[in-house]
C-alpha cells in the first residue's frame, strides 16, 4: 500500500458539467463527491466553478494567471478562483501550452502564486509523439520541472503523455511507471515520498486498475472519461 492519498481530479476542459443544472447536493453524482480514502476534485469551466463550490465538491481551476489583476482580458487569476472557492489549480495542461503557447516560465510563475495563496497547483507535463520518438521524453519532461525542483512546498504533478490525451491511447502502465518514477527521482529529498504524481491521457475505466496499481502512480487525471458518471465511479471505485 502506498502512503500518499489517491486523488482523482476530474478534467471537464470546455464542457458542461456533467451535473444536472440546479441540482440540490442530494442529486450530485457520488462519484464526484469526497470520498473517505481518495481525493476526488472536479475541474469545471470557469463558468461552472460557483455552482459546483455550492454542491459541496472539491472544486479547482483548468487555469489561472498569476498576476492578481491587470489588464489582461480574458483571463482569469489565480487570486480569483481562490476566491470563487477552487481549492486546486491546474498548471501548463498541454492544451494550453499548445493553443495559448503557455512557457515553463508562466507555468511555474501560476504554481509557486497558487502555493502562495494556498492552493493546491497540479503542474502537468509530457512529451509530444515526436519527442518521445527521438528519446527525448525525460530529457522534455525534466526541463518542464526544472524551475519547480527547487521549490519547497509540496506540488502535485502530473505527467500526461501529449500522445496519450484524447486518442484512446493510454502509456502503458510499464511507460507510466517508468516516468513517474524519474519524476519522483528528481524530487528534492523532503518532497520525494510525499509528492503525488498522477498519469493523464485516455485513463478510463478499462486501465484504472493497472495504472493505480504500479507504485509511483498515486492518481489519475481523468478528461474524457470523467464526464461519464458511470466509468469515472468506476475509478474511482478502484483506487478506494
Ligand atoms: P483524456 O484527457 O483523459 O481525455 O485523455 C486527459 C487530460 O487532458 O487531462
Amino acid at each position: 500500500m502506498k502512503d500518499r492519498r489517491p486523488l482523482l481530479a476530474a478534467n471537464w476542459k470546455m464542457n458542461p458539467a456533467p451535473l444536472p443544472m440546479g441540482a440540490s447536493p442530494g442529486q450530485i453524482p457520488e462519484c464526484y463527491k469526497a470520498h473517505g480514502a481518495v481525493d476526488v476534485v472536479v475541474f469545471p469551466s470557469f463558468l461552472d466553478i460557483p455552482r459546483c463550490v455550492a454542491a459541496g465538491l472539491s472544486v479547482g481551476a483548468q487555469y489561472g494567471r498569476a498576476e492578481p489583476s491587470g489588464a489582461f482580458t480574458g483571463d482569469v487569476s489565480i487570486a480569483m478562483i481562490k476566491a470563487a472557492g477552487c481549492r486546486y489549480v491546474l498548471c501548463g495542461h498541454s492544451e494550453r501550452r499548445r493553443y495559448h503557447k503557455e512557457t515553463d516560465d508562466e507555468v511555474a510563475a501560476q504554481a509557486v502564486a497558487a502555493l502562495e495563496l494556498g492552493l493546491h497547483p497540479i503542474v502537468c507535463v509530457g512529451e509530444t509523439l515526436t519527442e518521445r520518438e527521438a528519446g527525448k521524453e525525460k530529457a522534455v519532461v525534466k526541463r518542464q520541472l526544472s524551475r519547480l525542483l527547487p521549490q519547497s512546498k509540496l506540488l502535485t504533478i502530473a505527467y500526461e503523455p501529449v500522445w496519450a490525451i484524447g486518442t484512446g491511447k493510454n502509456a502503458t502502465p510499464k511507460e507510466a511507471q517508468e516516468m513517474h518514477a524519474y519524476i519522483r527521482g528528481l524530487l528534492p529529498r523532503e518532497a520525494k515520498n510525499e509528492t503525488r504524481i498522477l498519469y493523464g491521457g485516455s485513463a478510463n475505466g478499462l486501465n484504472a486498475k493497472d495504472l493505480l496499481t504500479q507504485p509511483d502512480v498515486d492518481g489519475l487525471l481523468v478528461g474524457g472519461a470523467s464526464l461519464k458518471v458511470k466509468e469515472f465511479g468506476d475509478m474511482v471505485a478502484v483506487a478506494l
